[in-house]
């Protein structure tokens, strides 16, 4: 298509299921003014927000909030996930029924990993009651321990506290085998291992009703990445070997993987500039996940694809209706600009994270224009 004398490749505007955006709570590491502008610069017009906020998003008047001042803004449009359990706290189930009529998009106590097996249970039968998706942050509270970084060599070079590949696999396994037992809708975020994403396609072979997404920091990463004791690439999940790269990326080719999320996790500077034990988790991606994931892989994946992972695939799991760019339909969409060739420049970023691992990376598959509901949430210069 031109457009005023700019061309592009038209796309539905992508689908982000799984950003940090720190409001209410956090505002000096991001909120929804900066979180939901970059995201419409990174050619998303939908955004599910994580809840480990603080205070945690577990109260139906949060969620109404945090609606209702999403839609003034006029970037991307916002779906609040709601915590599962009171607090996140893993012990008691949260309102879920009042969450969801408050308009809550899904369940998930992300951030932390103290679900009991009991209250997975019965929040996925609750949840699943409602016709609502419940998604997990897979890993083994006591597995992972005091791990800054993946268990290994490098860990092991390096004198610091691991966290092994087998607290992501033991806990997807009993997820796994709790989605059987329940029948209900559950979504795995940010796989990292080889091992889990087996356990995955398994039990997709096998009908278990079990979703999976993959984030652009754990296919283009690896533990390599912490020799220099950067606490930028400090991340949970954390960055595994390249062999687990490879894997996850097969994993979005043979269909075992269903969406890529960013799990954007935006930090202030000063917090990323800690050493790696005192350091938070979190890589923030939202603005240069597409143009990243574009560049390292169409050639692999083909753009459609692509586009999939980033648009109907994120719908499916979130039980939403394909987006579509038929007439009629509301004009979410992106403009792509799939040649010029641009460096990652966190200094322009609209996220209060003006920093990134990718930073000074030349890519192409930049947005050049998001509509949101017809209007224009980005738009590449103004
Ligand atoms: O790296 C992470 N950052 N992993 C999480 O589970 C939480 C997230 C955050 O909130 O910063
Ligand atoms: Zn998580
Ligand atoms: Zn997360």
């Amino acid at each position: 298509v031109t457009l005023d004398g700019g061309g592009g490749t038209i796309v539905p505007a992508l689908i982000e299921l799984h950003a940090h955006l720190r409001e209410p709570g956090q505002e000096e590491k991001e909120d929804l003014a900066s979180g939901l502008a970059a995201a419409a610069a990174g050619g998303y017009g939908t955004v599910v927000s994580m809840p480990n906020t603080s205070p945690v998003v577990d109260d139906p008047a949060i969620v109404r909030q945090l609606a209702e001042k999403a839609a003034r803004l006029g970037f991307a449009r916002l779906r609040p996930a709601a915590a599962l359990t009171k607090g996140q706290q893993g012990k008691e189930l949260a309102e879920l029924a009042l969450l969801k009529d408050a308009g809550a998009a899904m369940f998930t106590d992300d951030g932390r990993t103290n679900e009991d097996a009991r209250v997975l249970r019965l929040g996925l039968e609750y949840a699943s009651s409602l016709d609502m998706v419940v998604s997990v942050h897979a890993e083994d509270a006591t597995l992972r321990a005091d791990g800054v970084m993946h268990e290994g060599e490098v860990s092991e070079a390096l004198g610091l506290p691991g966290n092994p590949a087998e607290a992501e696999s033991a806990r997807v396994a009993r997820d796994i085998e709790i989605a059987r037992l329940t029948k209900a809708r559950l979504h795995v975020q940010h796989l990292s291992t080889a091992r889990a994403l087996d356990l995955v396609r398994r039990a997709k072979a096998d009908g278990v009703p079990i979703t999976c997404e993959v984030c652009p920091h754990h296919l283009t990463l690896t533990h390599e990445h912490l020799r220099g004791f950067d606490a930028q690439y400090k991340v949970a999940p954390p960055l595994r070997t390249s062999e687990d790269a490879a894997a996850l990326l097969r994993g979005l080719s043979d269909g075992t993987v269903d969406a890529v999320g960013t799990d954007h996790a935006p930090h202030t500077s000063s917090e990323k500039e800690r050493d790696l034990l005192t350091a938070p988790f979190g890589i923030p991606s939202i603005e240069v996940a597409f143009p990243l994931m574009y560049t390292r892989f169409a050639d692999t994946l083909g753009l459609q694809k692509l586009v999939d992972l980033f648009t109907s695939g994120a719908a499916r799991v979130m039980g939403w209706d394909a987006p579509t760019l038929e007439p009629g339909a509301p004009a979410d969409l992106t403009i792509l600009d799939l040649d010029t060739e641009r460096a990652v420049e966190p200094s322009t970023f609209r996220s209060k994270a003006k920093f990134s691992p990718w930073a000074g990376e030349v890519l192409r598959g930049w947005p050049t224009l998001t509509l949101v509901a017809g209007r224009v949430a980005f738009q590449r210069g103004a």
